[in-house]
């Protein structure tokens, strides 16, 4: 590992630099307007994977955004380690609170990154992770140290549900052939404790429309009398969780897996400082489901968020008006043992009967995805543990995130493969959100790291 190591030193400031360019291209795949940089950085991922070395690479055609793939097979014998990461980022927008461009990279330093951290749409979501693979893998193969066989597996379509990757999946079977995936697109604890994600959770996602009249009305001609089904939407929101921060929709909680006494203590042992963390998001105070812990809450139990309202006048000044309809967005986060699709039906049937004779409810069902479980006795995840011993000289712990990555269920499903979660971001690089922003730190952490995980999972 010692020339590999050498070669990131030697290396370190064109890595950046490289990075830089990936990330000046708005890779947008919610939105039209983008198709073609997103078709652009599909290409640039392609080149940075020649360059590095990896054979057979192809950008593959989809319904949808291309996947991008490349391998190195060294042996026949020995392991796989395909690696999956995304290429595409979330919409920039609100613009206005970017303190620099999007896509225009820049370097600053922070109070948790003394040491500089890249502000860009997707620094740390995903093509800074993603991109510390390629250079790792570069570093291996350029050094002949690669110990075991490599597979890229690079979507544009993650942000949006990965629709068209689940074809992929099923109709690249052998190609896709692995001993383990290993994915960098979560979290760590912190950069003083590294940790791995032993799961993600699942996701519902809903939208509702309440309709009353068949018109817009004056609110004092017909108020009082008729329904208004942005005040109904509220009440019947304010009735799907209960003042102990449960869940009302009948069953929700019947199939989880609970944790065991050991698991949570084990979650117990994550560093947490809840006055640090209602400081960092200025709250107040926090609060959630009783009987659990605020990492608990965040990971391992399931929750229910509306993530957008709307409906009737929202413009200058007042208009006394009564709407016809009213909109929300719901979302569900699951945990293990609970089924998307089950979910979706329990809130489709429950949903309605909240409601007052008076309106009509709708309930239109969005892409879901299932949760994911790692048992920490994997070799992957083994692998991993000793490959952060050596970069951080610290052991790991073994964490639980709270976000989805959906198509890793599905991996499990069709290549019957584990996943393992080793994530350099950390929760304050504000992913999704303005001025997202990845360490130097974190990336050039990664770039050590990731051959310690190939060294080690080979060996065993
Ligand atoms: N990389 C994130 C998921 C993530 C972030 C997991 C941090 C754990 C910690 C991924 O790109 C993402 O944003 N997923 C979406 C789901 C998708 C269907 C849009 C999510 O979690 O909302
Ligand atoms: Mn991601
Ligand atoms: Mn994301």
């Amino acid at each position: 590992m010692n020339n590999t190591q050498q070669f990131i030193q030697e290396n370190k400031q064109r890595f950046l630099d490289e990075l830089i360019e990936l990330l000046k291209i708005p890779s947008v795949s919610a939105d039209p307007a983008y198709t073609q940089d997103v078709n652009d950085a599909a290409e640039m991922v392609a080149k940075y994977l020649r360059e590095a070395g990896a054979d057979n690479v192809e950008v593959c055609e989809t319904e949808g955004f291309p996947v991008v793939y490349g391998e190195k097979i060294i042996d026949a014998s020995k392991p796989t380690v395909l690696v999956y990461g995304h290429y595409d980022v979330q919409p920039a927008d609100p613009l206005e609170l970017w303190e620099s461009g999007p896509y225009e990279p820049v370097i600053k330093k922070t109070e948790i990154h003394p040491d500089g951290a890249i502000f860009a749409r997707g620094s740390a979501d995903d093509k800074g992770q993603m991109f510390m693979h390629v250079k790792a893998f570069e570093a291996l193969n350029k050094t002949n140290e690669l110990p075991c066989n490599v597979k890229f597996m690079i979507e544009g379509e993650e942000e949006v549900g990965s629709p068209s990757l689940v074809n992929f999946v099923k109709n690249n079977k052998e190609k896709l052939k692995n001993d383990v995936i290993l994915i960098s697109d979560t979290s760590m604890i912190s950069n003083e404790q590294p940790s791995i994600s032993v799961g993600l959770r699942g996701l519902s996602y809903v939208e509702v429309e309440v309709k009353g009249a068949n018109r817009d009305m004056h609110s004092g001609v017909y108020g009082g009398a008729v329904p208004n089904p942005i005040n109904v939407l509220a009440t019947m929101i304010g009735k799907l969780i209960d003042e102990k921060g449960h869940i009302t929709i009948p069953g929700f909680y019947d199939t989880i897996t609970e944790l065991t006494e050991d698991e949570r203590a084990d979650l117990a042992r994550i560093p947490f400082d809840v006055e640090e963390y209602k400081k960092s998001i200025g709250i107040a105070d926090i609060q959630g489901e009783e009987g659990f812990s605020t990492i608990e809450r965040a990971s391992i139990r399931p929750t229910l968020d509306v993530n957008g309202i709307w409906g009737g006048y929202i413009g200058e000044g007042a208009k006394t008006v009564i709407p016809s309809h009213a909109y929300a967005k719901i979302s569900m986060r699951l945990v293990p043992g609970q089924d998307p699709e089950v979910v979706t039906q329990q809130f489709a049937d429950y949903f309605p009967t909240l409601a007052p004779s008076s309106v009509d409810v709708k309930v239109k069902p969005h892409h879901g995805g299932k949760p994911y479980i790692l048992p920490t006795n994997h070799p992957g995840f083994i692998a991993a543990k000793k490959a952060l011993a050596e970069t951080f000289e610290k052991e790991a712990l073994a964490e639980r995130a709270g976000g989805s990555i959906p198509i890793v269920a599905l991996f499990e499903e069709e290549l019957g493969t584990k996943s393992v979660l080793m994530g350099f971001g950390l929760n304050s690089d504000v992913i999704h959100s303005p001025n997202e922003h990845y360490g130097l730190f974190n990336f050039y952490k990664g770039i050590e790291t990731i051959p310690y995980f190939y060294h080690y999972f080979n060996e065993q």
